[in-house]
Parts: C-alpha cells; sequence; structure tokens
C-alpha cells in the first residue's frame, strides 16, 4: 500500500534521513520506533508532504507522494497526527473536528464523519462544545486521532500518540489504535513506548540516527536480546 523506496530527507545542508526503505501494507500497524533525534518525525512529515527535501521514491498505491503538497496527499488517504497534536485550542472540540474535514471527499459526509467520531470517542461527545485547550492531554490526543479520521484516510500516521498521558490512558490509546485498524485503518505509528508498539505491531522498523537499523515482526523484535538491551532495558519505560 505504501512503499519507500531508498529515502534520504534534508534540512538545509543536515540530512536527517539516510536511505530508507520500508513498505506498509494494507490493513496492518507498523511501528517505527528509536531514540530522540533518530528520524522518526522527519519520515513521516516527508510521507505526508510537509518536509519537501527529500531523494528517493514514496509510493502509494503505486502513485508518487514525492513531489505532491500536503493537501492532495490527505486527499490520496494518507491523515497524519503530529507530535504535540496541533489543535486549535480557541475552537470548541466540534470545530476542531469540523476542520479535519476540508477535503471535497469528506466535506459532503461531515455530519456523518462527526457522529462516528463521537462513537469512537464518547469523551468527544460529551465535551462537544468545550473550548479544545480546556480538555485534558489524552482528551486532546484523541481529539487530535479523531480530526485526522475526519478525512477517511485509509492510512493513519500516529506520531507518538501516547507521549505524556498517564499509564492508564497510554493502555486506552493503543486499545484504541487497534480499534481503529480493526476498522480497516492501516496503522504507521511513531513510538517512544516501544513495549507497547512492538506488541501491537505487525511489523516494526528500527531507527538509529536516521537509518533503519532492524526489521521484523512486533512480537519478534520484542523478544530480540538486542532491541531489549537497547531500548527496553533502563533507558525505555515499559509503561
Ligand atoms: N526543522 C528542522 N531543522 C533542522 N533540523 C531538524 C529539524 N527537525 C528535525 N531536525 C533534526 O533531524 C533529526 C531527526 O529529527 P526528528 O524530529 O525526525 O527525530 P525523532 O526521531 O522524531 O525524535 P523525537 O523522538 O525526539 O521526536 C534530528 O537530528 C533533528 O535535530
Ligand atoms: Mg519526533
Amino acid at each position: 500500500m505504501l512503499e519507500i523506496q531508498g529515502l534520504n530527507v534534508f534540512y538545509g545542508d543536515i540530512q536527517a534521513v539516510w536511505d530508507v526503505s520500508l513498505h506498509v501494507d494494507e490493513g496492518s500497524i507498523v511501528a517505527l520506533v528509536g531514540a530522540n533525534g533518530a528520524g522518526k518525525s522527519t519520515l513521516l512529515r516527508a510521507i505526508s508532504g510537509i518536509t519537501s527535501a527529500k531523494e528517493g521514491e514514496i509510493l502509494f498505491s503505486g502513485k508518487s507522494l514525492k513531489k505532491l503538497p500536503p493537501q492532495d496527499i490527505v486527499k490520496m488517504g494518507i491523515s497524519h497526527v503530529p507530535e504535540g497534536r496541533r489543535l486549535f485550542s480557541n475552537l470548541t472540540v466540534y470545530e476542531n473536528l469540523k476542520l479535519g474535514a476540508y477535503i471535497p471527499r469528506s466535506r459532503r459526509s461531515v455530519t456523518q464523519s462527526i457522529e462516528r467520531a463521537y462513537d469512537l470517542f464518547p469523551v468527544l461527545k460529551n465535551r462537544m462544545n468545550q473550548k479544545a485547550g480546556a480538555l485534558s492531554g489524552g482528551e486532546q490526543q484523541m481529539l487530535a486521532i479523531a480530526r485526522a479520521m475526519m478525512s477517511r484516510p485509509m492510512i493513519l500516521m500516529l506520531d507518538e500518540p501516547s507521549l505524556g498521558l498517564s499509564p492508564m490512558l497510554v493502555k486506552t490509546m493503543f486499545e484504541l489504535i487497534m480499534n481503529l485498524n480493526r476498522q480497516k485503518v492501516t496503522i504507521l505509528l511513531v513510538e517512544q513506548n516501544i513495549h507497547q508498539a512492538l506488541k501491537i505491531a505487525d511489523q516494526a522498523y528500527v531507527l538509529e540516527n536516521g537509518k533503519i537499523a532492524m526489521t521484523g515482526k512486533g512480537k519478534e523484535l520484542l523478544s530480540d536480546p538486542e532491541v531489549q538491551k537497547a531500548y527496553i532495558g533502563t533507558r525505555w519505560s515499559k509503561s
């Protein structure tokens, strides 16, 4: 479904992603894990067209995304929940959701999509007229995901959805991600919570200094001694 071949991404003279190749099968959960600064967010931004300085190829259902602007990439069915949520904090929950439906295809079915968002995230329904800025961290993360779902994506890219959440909410967040996946949404998940991410991932890639250091099925990597030692031991929280 999504195929990346030999991707290099640059910030001016600095190269942040080196020769990355990966693929995301339709219907799967793919995790992208690695330390701070490994290039995870850069990779997502390159896919969604926010970062344009790139070499190599990004194919979605065989079509190149490399030269497309972000709004065209959303139209093709790829939605990105960025690091730090980026909500409009002075607008209400309802208004934020509505803004997620800006592409023509989803504009026609806004009411239906908002109902669906409230079904998926009942807590948002209770708060629909509140300002997004007044929500808790977990509720804001749910709103960010619900907003990204408004464009009816085929692939949802999530950048650290569990960051800053309490252990209980982290669990809820991962359950939610699995629930979305069961509803046929393909997931590309960036996480620092490696343990949880590998547990639910069909396929996983470990990024180190902008390069793919390891790949395998989530559960295989989870039990790999090298991954355990480098990422799941003392430096990484299991919560
Ligand atoms: N706008 C930018 N301009 C210049 N360099 C950047 C920019 N954004 C990121 N970088 C650099 O690119 C590299 C990869 O950063 P990126 O944000 O993709 O990492 P990450 O894996 O998402 O890290 P984290 O886990 O901390 O979110 C880092 O060395 C970072 O300093
Ligand atoms: Mg990041």
